[in-house]
C-alpha cells in the first residue's frame, strides 16, 4: 500500500481500508457499502441463535452476519459455480462485466469459515435444496437474498417456513416498494406470503423486510 501523504490523519481502528471505487475489488464493490448500512438488522435477532443466509455472493453481508448477529451457527448457502459456472454472467459492474469468478467469491465465504471455526458452515447449494435437508424447527433466523423473481422468492419462503423455530425471524433484502423496480417480485411475494400465513411484516430502511413468526 502507498504511504499516506504527510498530515493525513490515521484511519479509525475499524475503518474499511480505502478502496478506489474505479477499481473492481471486494472492498469497493457496492455490496460492501450496502452490507455496512444493514448492520442495524442485528437488532431483530438475539445473539447465540442458529441462522442462515440464502444468497451469499462475495460474503459481504455474511461478514456482518457473523460479526454482528453473533450466531452460534451460521450457514452460508449459495450455489456459486453450480449455478454460474466458472465466471458470473455479465451483470455490469456488479460482476466486473462477467469477469468475476465464482472461485473468488466462494473463497471469501470459506475465509469466514476459517475465521469462525465451528460456527460458519459454507454450503454450495440452492436454498430450497439445502433447506429440504435441514430438520424442521431448526432456525432462529434466516436472511433471504437469493433469486429475486416472485416465484423463486415464494418457493424459498415456503421452504424456509417449516424450518423455523416458533418466534423466529425471516429477513431479507431488496423489498422495493416501487412496483416498476427490477426486484418488485420480492415485495409481491413477501406481502402475499405474510398474508397467507398471518405473519407480522416489518418494512425497514435499506429495503429490508422482516417477517416475525409468533411464538407458539
Ligand atoms: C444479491 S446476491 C447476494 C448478496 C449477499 N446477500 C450480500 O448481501 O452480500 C444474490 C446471490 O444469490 C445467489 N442465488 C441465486 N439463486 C439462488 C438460490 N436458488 N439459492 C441460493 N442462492 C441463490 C446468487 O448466486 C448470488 O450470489
Amino acid at each position: 500500500m502507498a504511504a499516506a501523504a504527510p498530515g493525513t490523519p490515521a484511519p479509525p481502528p475499524n475503518a474499511v481500508p480505502f478502496a478506489d471505487p474505479a477499481e473492481f475489488t471486494r472492498a469497493s464493490h457496492r455490496e460492501a457499502w450496502h452490507a455496512e448500512t444493514r448492520r442495524f438488522m442485528c437488532n431483530y435477532v438475539a445473539p447465540g441463535g442458529i441462522g442462515a443466509e440464502i444468497g451469499v455472493f462475495w460474503a459481504h453481508f455474511a461478514d456482518v452476519l457473523a460479526s454482528e448477529f453473533r450466531p452460534a451457527r451460521l450457514y452460508l448457502v449459495d450455489p456459486w459455480h453450480k449455478l454460474h459456472g466458472e465466471t458470473y454472467p455479465n451483470w455490469g459492474r456488479y460482476t466486473n462485466f462477467g469477469q468475476l469468478t465464482t472461485r473468488e467469491t466462494l473463497l471469501q465465504a470459506r475465509t469466514l469459515e476459517q475465521r469462525y471455526p465451528g460456527i460458519v458452515k459454507v454450503k454450495v447449494d440452492y436454498g430450497e435444496s439445502f433447506l429440504a435437508g435441514m430438520p424442521d424447527g431448526h432456525f432462529d433466523w434466516v436472511y433471504l437474498d437469493a433469486h429475486h423473481a416472485y416465484d423463486m422468492v415464494m418457493a424459498d419462503l415456503k421452504a424456509i417456513l417449516p424450518k423455523m423455530k416458533s418466534g423466529g425471524v425471516i429477513m431479507g433484502d431488496d423489498y422495493f416498494t416501487d412496483p416498476d423496480s427490477q426486484h418488485a417480485g420480492v415485495k409481491r411475494a413477501v406481502d402475499a406470503f405474510a398474508i397467507e400465513h398471518g405473519l407480522d411484516l416489518v418494512f425497514e430502511k435499506r429495503n429490508q423486510f422482516i417477517l416475525r413468526l409468533g411464538a407458539v
